[in-house]
């Protein structure tokens, strides 16, 4: 089939199926272009637990689909690919991460949302980089924490909050790869050019930015940014998205010297338009779990959109 007709399939299932598509700003464009929803993982979740349709597609890695079903769990929430992984889901295994915490008995455990639901069982908390800063600010100063499994984003946190928490050794390897010395080279050729980074990027790159946020952040900064370069540190995927709000931008990434593909999550771009429309038509991959893990990883899914919803970080 052409893209065109797998298109026009992955429509026609969707709506003879009652079916949703939820997609996250790294998919590639054409699964973007066809999805109901585009967000970011904290708006996703959102729309996952609102969710009417009888069928949830999530073109997203595993722990956003198994996000959505542990929040929507009488829906059938199918991934185009199961092997859609995360590098910080898997720098975090359960037995290892229930070691650790038995080390700190007395701290609270937040874990952003790039984890296992395993990992969301044993945590008091979920965050995403969309809430986190706001989330820990909320929470007393004498509250002792963890924070799983990204030591960037948790790092990133303890600067900017003057916290102290201890974070678990994990990393993107996709943002983490990114190296402040390309965006210095990129900023001295556009001296006019904001840095705009994702706070999974490591540290050093982190302290070369003019703004730290989230995917839906980083958008929301390009539509009132003045400049007409924005440099660009987070996976290739957004630019999709970039690009269609703000046309006349430039937008310059790490990637533009074609000298490797570091900018680019390959988990994400597991999913293709032959892989949606072959998860429409046979309804699977399907995201199965028992109802004691749904009903474990819930409580701390749901206590950060509650705590996210009380902050107005959320409707
Ligand atoms: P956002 O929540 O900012 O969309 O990030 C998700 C993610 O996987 C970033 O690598
Ligand atoms: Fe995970 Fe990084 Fe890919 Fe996001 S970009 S899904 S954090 S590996």
């Amino acid at each position: 089939m052409t893209d065109d007709q797998l298109k026009q399939e992955i429509l026609r299932l969707k709506s003879e199926k009652n079916a949703v598509i939820l997609g996250h700003y790294y998919q590639r464009h054409e699964i973007q272009e066809l999805s109901d929803y585009v967000g970011d993982s904290l708006a996703l979740a959102q729309k996952a637990q609102e969710a009417t349709a009888d069928i949830i597609v999530f073109c997203g890695v595993h722990f956003m689909a198994e996000t959505a079903k542990i929040l929507n769990p009488s829906r059938k929430v199918l991934l185009p690919d199961m092997e859609a992984s995360c590098s910080l889901a898997e720098s975090c295994k359960a037995d290892e991460f229930a070691a650790f915490k038995a080390e700190h008995p007395d701290h609270m455990v937040i874990s952003y949302v790039n984890c296992s639901a395993e990992i969301k069982a044993l945590s008091d908390l979920i965050c995403t980089s969309g809430n986190a800063e706001k989330l820990v600010r909320s929470l007393p100063e004498e509250q002792k924490i963890i924070f799983a499994p990204d030591r960037n984003l948790g790092g990133y946190i303890n600067r900017v909050t003057g916290r102290n928490m201890v974070l678990w050794n994990g990393v993107c390897t996709v943002h983490d790869a990114m190296q402040a010395e390309g965006i210095l080279k990129l900023k001295a050729e556009h001296p006019d050019a904001p840095v705009i980074a994702h706070p999974e990027c490591n540290a050093a790159l982190l302290q070369v930015a003019d703004f730290i946020g989230s995917t839906k952040a980083m958008l929301n900064y390009i539509q009132q940014s003045p400049a007409h370069q924005i440099i660009v540190a987070t996976e290739t995927g957004i630019l999709y998205e970039m690009r269609r709000l703000c046309p006349d931008k430039e937008f310059l990434t790490l990637h533009d010297d074609k000298s490797c593909a570091c900018d680019d999550c390959a988990y994400m771009k597991l999913n293709t338009l032959e892989k949606l429309y072959r998860c429409l038509r046979d309804e699977q991959p399907e995201i199965l779990m028992s109802a004691e893990m749904i009903e474990a990883a819930k409580r701390p899914i749901v206590r950060m959109l509650d705590m996210s919803r009380e902050l107005g970080i959320i409707k």
